[in-house]
């Protein structure tokens, strides 16, 4: 494990110790616990040879999700493949913004989420609401597939479907909640994002148009025409975005309630209600 930090710190990789760690224990198909537990074992060379390969492709900037292909998210293990966005720990911040909202978690709530990728938002609040049921959409078919392999690995697969679309196209007027983590990067800003996201997200997960807002503007007017009057849009907003996805928000005649910080402090979740079945 030193070994493996000493290679990856003269690299320059940030969390050293803690990435070498957890290549480690994928190394030996162990948890991460068992390496403080039995300090005495040896490795095979067979998974030392599998550890140093590791070590170069983090090297190399690969994110450890993506070697060890999953990441935890809502403390789910979620699997992710190169047509899936690494679940971030920022998006947490929609699944706790939708929760305090929810004064009833029994109801048989509907929730429909925009851009699934790995299902990490749907699976989550399915997770924590016994008697809802979802549908999870995405333009990436492969990423379909890895959601609903999510979904069984959870045992949510029988309240979870998720189907190949563009934004709502073909949806009907029925849902509680709709979520979505939609691409909001601009491509101005691509000079700025790190190796680990550049080469390793899929861009279509990544980067809008019109500084990054272009999804937004589809995606909240077609949310709006069919979320059920008293139901709820959550949507993730980029640093500095959530004031122009309220105004996108208000003119589609949601009423926005809050723009809730992530740990960082950025307003990561706007969320809006749907008052009445105006036509917007
Ligand atoms: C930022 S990722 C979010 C993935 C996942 N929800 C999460 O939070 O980790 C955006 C997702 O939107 C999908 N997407 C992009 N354009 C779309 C469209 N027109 N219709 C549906 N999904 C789209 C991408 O394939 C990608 O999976």
């Amino acid at each position: 494990m030193r070994e493996g930090a000493e290679r990856l710190s003269a690299a320059d990789i940030d969390g050293a110790r803690i990435d070498a760690r957890l290549l480690l224990a994928e190394a030996i198909n162990k948890d991460t616990s068992y390496l403080f537990g039995y300090p005495e074992k040896e490795v095979s060379s067979e998974n030392w040879v599998s550890f140093q390969e590791m070590i170069s492709r983090r090297i190399a900037r690969e994110p450890v999700s993506r070697i060890v292909g999953c990441r935890e998210f809502w403390s789910l293990n979620f699997n992710i493949s190169p047509e899936t966005l690494d679940p971030r720990p920022d998006s947490e911040t929609l699944i706790s913004a939708t929760l305090e909202l929810l004064e009833d978690k029994t109801q048989p709530l509907k929730i429909l989420d925009l851009g699934t990728g790995s299902g990490c938002l749907l699976l989550a609040l399915l997770s924590e609401l016994p008697n809802a049921t979802g549908l999870g959409v995405d333009i990436n078919q492969a990423a379909t597939e890895v959601a609903a392999l999510n979904a069984d690995n959870l045992s949510l697969g029988h309240r979870a479907q998720f189907q190949i679309g563009n934004w709502c196209e073909g949806l009907s007027n029925e849902w509680d909640i709709i979520i979505s983590n939609p691409p909001y990067i601009g491509q101005h800003e691509k000079s700025e994002l790190e190796p680990e996201v550049l080469d390793y997200d899929p861009p279509s997960a990544l980067f809008a148009d019109d500084k990054g807002m272009k999804d937004y503007r589809t995606l909240i007017p077609q949310a709006a025409m069919i979320l059920r009057v008293g139901g709820l849009l959550v949507v993730e907003a980029g640093k500095g975005q959530s004031d122009e996805i309220n105004s996108v928000m208000t003119d589609a005649k949601l009423v926005c309630k809050a723009a809730i910080k992530d740990l960082g402090g950025v307003k990561r979740a706007c969320v809006a209600s749907k008052v009445s079945e105006q036509i917007v």
